[in-house]
């Protein structure tokens, strides 16, 4: 079967990007001590909007903030869309204290999706970091419903701790599947924790790659992401146009209109959030950009 993405309709004319949709909160799942995974769905049950992997929403906590989340679910199930929020301020501290039935706005999807197209045939190495998961779980997904159309999968997840590892009945049900390896790693891992030690880059050094068959999706910490594409470069041949990564900045329209995400010559909304890391390398070598 080919691998068929399920393309964002085309906006109609007059539609309102900055109008956001009202959903409902229809499950919250605790991942964590600071994390939830909600699901929404529209009020009158019709089909949200489709996504591709790696695209993200506007999502409105009523009158307390907007901000950008990636959708974290299945892009092949359209009935809701799923989103992991960690809580590191107001708004996303408003999103973990959520119930089933309160409302949301969502606007979107927005944004590059990562390169599903290009990954056909190749393995697909996946580099993963904290809450940096959720954006790349689509992928998972996508494979999965796909297999025959990608190579190896691999996995290589890193968190501060154990109880920090979201999506872990899956993670158990992933490192089941053919032709599947999944790695984790924590960077302290207590008296119990019979798993890796270390950052996820180490994890890297461990693994076999074909180079010209490989393509790499990382999200985590910029800087993680970096050490990352660098290990892959200089120690396993990737090509920079075969390493993929996401950026984060603050937005406000998420459209490309208010230029708040500017990322040097790119608005990181509509050029990213997805990026091939040859076009970005010049820019992440510096600094407070
Ligand atoms: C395209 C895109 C996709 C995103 N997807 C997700 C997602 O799937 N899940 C998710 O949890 N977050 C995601 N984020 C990050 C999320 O938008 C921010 O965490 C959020 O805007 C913070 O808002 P706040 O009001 O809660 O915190 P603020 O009050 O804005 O920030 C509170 C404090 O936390 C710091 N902070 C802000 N953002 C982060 C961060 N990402 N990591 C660590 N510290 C931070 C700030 O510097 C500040 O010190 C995404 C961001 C972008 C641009
Ligand atoms: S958030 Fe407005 S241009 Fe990107």
């Amino acid at each position: 079967m080919a691998a068929t993405l399920v393309e964002p309709p085309a906006r109609e004319a007059g539609s309102d990007v900055m109008l956001p949709r009202p959903v409902r909160v229809s499950e919250v799942i605790q991942e964590t001590h600071d994390t939830c995974t909600l699901r929404v769905v529209s009020p009158r049950g019709e089909p949200l909007p489709a996504f591709l992997p790696g695209q993200f929403s506007m999502l409105y906590a009523m009158g307390v903030a907007e901000l950008p989340i990636s959708i974290s679910g299945d892009p092949a199930i359209r009935d809701t869309h799923t989103y992991t929020i960690r809580s590191v301020g107001l708004a996303t501290q408003r999103f973990n204290a959520m119930r089933v039935g309160n409302p949301i706005g969502i606007r979107g999807p927005f944004g590059n999706p990562w390169p599903m197209e290009e990954a056909r045939g190749k393995d697909v190495l996946v580099v993963a970091g904290g809450i940096g998961l959720a954006p790349l779980r689509p992928i998972l997904y996508h494979v999965f419903h796909h297999r025959q159309d990608f190579g190896r999968l691999i996995l290589l997840y890193g968190t501060r701790s154990p109880s920090d590892l979201l999506f872990r009945k899956e993670l158990k049900r992933w490192e089941k599947q053919k032709d599947t390896l999944v790695m984790t790693t924590v960077d302290y891992g207590g008296m119990s924790w019979k798993g890796n030690v270390g950052l996820v880059t180490r994890l890297i050094g461990r693994i076999r790659l074909n180079p010209a068959r490989t393509i790499a999706m990382t999200c985590g910490p910029e800087i993680m992401m970096r050490y990352v594409a660098y290990e892959l470069q200089d120690h396993k041949g990737l090509d920079a146009s075969h390493i993929h990564l996401t950026m984060e900045r603050n937005m406000k329209c998420g459209c490309g209109f208010c230029g708040h995400c500017q990322y040097g010559p790119h608005f990181i909304c509509k050029d990213g959030p997805v990026f091939r890391f040859r076009d970005i390398q010049p820019l992440m070598m510096q600094y407070e950009i």
